[in-house]
């Protein structure tokens, strides 16, 4: 079975979740929604995506800038069996009404508010909560860290409170509004920050609290992330254990010489599309584990790790794959996740 897809928001996510889609075997992307008919809309354009406008407005923009469209968005959602709406953080619940009417099964983002959908997702943890459901919403990128590494020591060693602090990047590499350019930013001043809530949103029982600053840097987030396990391990435990998860890449600094987030990006630029990192990297140095207590650094490349939860979701919504591992294995074949960067 093909299922048909498009995409509603053309932007940091939407453009690798569309290309992730083209990449899928059990699914046709039959078109992206595009607002703007700027460069990306070229290179969609040229790239042969069938665009459709949200508008009759935002038509004629692309067709005064001799960028064709295939029709307005009603005429997409008129298409397709499942939308992904990666418009900006609250849009997407603006849309739902929309979604609805034409009967579709939609995956949001984590920009989304939870309760705009029936589960909030992530792969590792609750793929099968996500079976044949309506509305799906793939976690933010920090909190699809957290949940790969969580739902990996859980399954292995059993987790039973999580503390963490969250360095945000500032913006995406594109962005030219977004600050800040020379401070670091609690975020917010008052503890604890969001994430923990979010992790919480699909697992409710864990005991986790998290902090978070904003710093001036575009490439990735870092975690320092402290994890009370349900029996005692030694770094080598946890070690062999995330290297057997999928969709988590250690990283050894003193092996490879990465020790930054810039070379880390400098490494993905040499072999992946886009310098993308759409797993999660853990720096193996950095595990240290004292009774059944471990700590730990990761990286979150923010503009590409919630592509493949994103392509789980519209098999799980569609009944495509049964299990996480039947998914798994496929999307990150497609999207060759687990390649090493060096
Ligand atoms: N970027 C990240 O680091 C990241 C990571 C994980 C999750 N997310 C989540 O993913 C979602 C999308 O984020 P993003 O970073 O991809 O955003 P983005 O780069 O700003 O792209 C948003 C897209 O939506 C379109 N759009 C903007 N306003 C719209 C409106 N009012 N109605 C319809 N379309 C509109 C934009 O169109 P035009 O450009 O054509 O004007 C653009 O194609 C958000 O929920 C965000 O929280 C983002």
């Amino acid at each position: 079975m093909v299922v048909r897809v498009g995409v509603n928001g053309y932007g940091t996510i939407g453009k690798r979740v569309a290309h992730a889609i083209q990449l899928q075997d059990d699914m046709d992307l039959v078109g992206i929604v595009k607002r703007t008919p700027d460069y990306a809309a070229l290179q969609a354009y040229k790239a042969g995506i069938p665009i459709y406008a949200p508008g009759e407005e935002e038509a004629k923009a692309f067709e005064e800038r001799g960028i064709p469209v295939k029709g307005l968005l009603d005429d997409l959602l008129d298409s397709i069996d499942v939308v992904v709406d990666a418009t900006p953080g609250g849009v997407g619940a603006k849309y739902k009404p929309i979604y609805e009417k034409h009967g579709l099964k939609q995956v949001y983002q984590g920009g989304e508010k939870p309760g705009v959908a029936e589960v909030s997702f992530s792969t590792l943890c609750n793929y099968e909560e996500a079976l044949g459901k309506n509305s799906v919403r793939v976690v933010s990128c920090n909190t699809t860290g957290l949940l790969r590494l969580i739902c990996t020591l859980d399954k292995a060693f059993g987790v039973s409170s999580v503390r963490a602090v969250i360095v945000r990047r500032a913006a995406d590499p594109k962005e030219v509004k977004r600050g800040p350019v020379n401070a670091i930013v609690l975020n917010p001043p008052r503890l604890p920050s969001h994430h923990g809530e979010d992790v919480k949103t699909v697992l409710p029982r864990l005991d986790i609290v998290t902090a978070a600053v904003v710093v001036p840097t575009t490439l990735m987030h870092v975690h320092a992330v402290t994890l009370r396990l349900r029996q005692p391990v030694t770094s080598s435990d946890v070690v062999e254990a995330l290297e057997k998860a999928p969709r988590i890449m250690v990283v050894n600094a003193e092996a490879t010489g990465i020790k930054s987030t810039a070379e880390l990006m400098e490494a993905a630029r040499e072999i992946r599309r886009r310098s993308d990192i759409p797993e999660l990297v853990v720096f193996e140095d950095s595990i240290t584990a004292r009774g059944s207590e471990v700590m730990l650094f990761q990286a979150v490349h923010q503009e590409s790790i919630v592509v493949p939860e994103n392509i789980d979701a519209i098999r799980a919504v569609s009944l495509l794959a049964s299990s996480a591992e039947e998914t798994i294995s496929l999307t990150d074949a497609s999207l060759g996740i687990g390649q090493p960067l060096w």
